[in-house]
C-alpha cells in the first residue's frame, strides 16, 4: 500500500521523507496556494528533496477540454514521474481519455461517487482519487465509497490505482487500509498521529532508565 504525502510544504516534505518511506507527494491549487511559492519554482524544491523517481502530482486550474490538454502537457514535462491531477468534471473525462492517448501520467481528482471514479478508471486514470473528508462533510460515508470503488477497480482489473485523499483523521486512514485501499495521500499532521504514541517515548526513556541503573551511561557498544 502507498503513503502519498498531501502537502507543498517542503520543510514537512523533507522531514517527512527522511524518516518513513514515502512514495509520493500530492498537491492541488489550495495547497499551492497555502506556500505562495512560484508553483514551477515549489515543484522542482520538492522534486529536489524526493528525487526524479518518487510521483509528484499537481492539478490543472483550466475547466475547458482544450486548456486543460494544453495545461497538462505543461505540468506533465516539468519533471519526470510528473502525474497530472484532473478533476472529473464531463471536460475532465474527456481530457483524460485524450491525455492517456498522449502517454500523460494522470491522477482523477475531485472524485465523490464510485461511479465517478469507474468512469476515470475507465478513461485511463492510474490514479483516482476520491475525497473521503469532504464526502462525509456533505453526509456521505467517504470509507464506503472509497471501498465500493476499491472493489470495482480490483474485480474488473483496472490499470488504476485508488489514491484515497482528503483526510481529517488517522482512523479515517486505518478504516481504508482495512478495506484494502491502494494508497493514500495523507497531510503531515495525520502523518505524524500514524507514526505517534505517547507510550512509545515512555516505554523508551524506561528502558535507558534501567539500563543507566546497572550499567550507567551509554550504549550496548560501550557498556563496561
Ligand atoms: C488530494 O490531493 C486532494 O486534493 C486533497 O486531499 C483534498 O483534501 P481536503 O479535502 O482536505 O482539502
Amino acid at each position: 500500500m502507498e503513503l502519498i504525502l498531501d502537502t507543498g510544504n517542503v520543510i514537512e516534505i523533507e522531514d517527512l521523507y527522511t524518516h518513513l518511506c514515502i512514495d509520493g507527494v500530492t498537491t492541488n491549487p489550495s495547497i499551492v496556494s497555502k506556500e505562495g511559492k512560484d508553483f514551477e519554482s515549489l515543484i522542482k524544491e520538492i522534486d529536489s528533496i524526493v528525487g526524479r523517481y518518487i510521483p509528484i502530482h499537481a492539478q490543472v486550474i483550466s475547466t475547458k477540454f482544450e486548456d486543460m490538454v494544453e495545461e497538462a502537457l505543461y505540468i506533465s514535462n516539468l519533471r519526470e514521474n510528473m502525474y497530472v491531477k484532473i478533476p472529473v468534471t464531463k471536460d475532465g473525462l474527456r481530457a483524460i481519455k485524450e491525455l492517456k492517448k498522449q502517454g500523460v501520467k494522470i491522477t482523477a481528482t475531485a472524485i465523490f461517487t464510485a461511479h465517478q471514479g469507474f468512469l476515470a478508471a475507465k478513461a485511463g486514470a492510474d490514479y483516482v482519487a476520491p475525497y473521503v473528508n469532504r464526502i462525509d462533510n456533505i453526509s456521505g460515508d467517504g470509507v464506503s465509497v472509497v471501498s465500493d470503488l476499491v472493489n470495482i477497480i480490483d474485480t474488473y482489473n483496472f490499470n488504476s490505482k485508488v489514491v484515497a485523499a482528503s483526510f481529517k483523521n488517522a482512523q479515517q486512514v486505518l478504516d481504508l487500509m482495512k478495506v484494502g485501499v491502494h494508497s493514500v495521500t495523507v497531510p503531515a499532521d495525520i502523518c505524524k498521529a500514524m507514526m505517534a504514541h505517547p507510550l512509545t517515548n515512555w516505554s523508551v526513556d524506561k528502558f535507558i532508565e534501567d539500563w543507566s541503573n546497572v550499567f550507567g551511561e551509554g550504549t550496548t557498544t560501550n557498556k563496561k
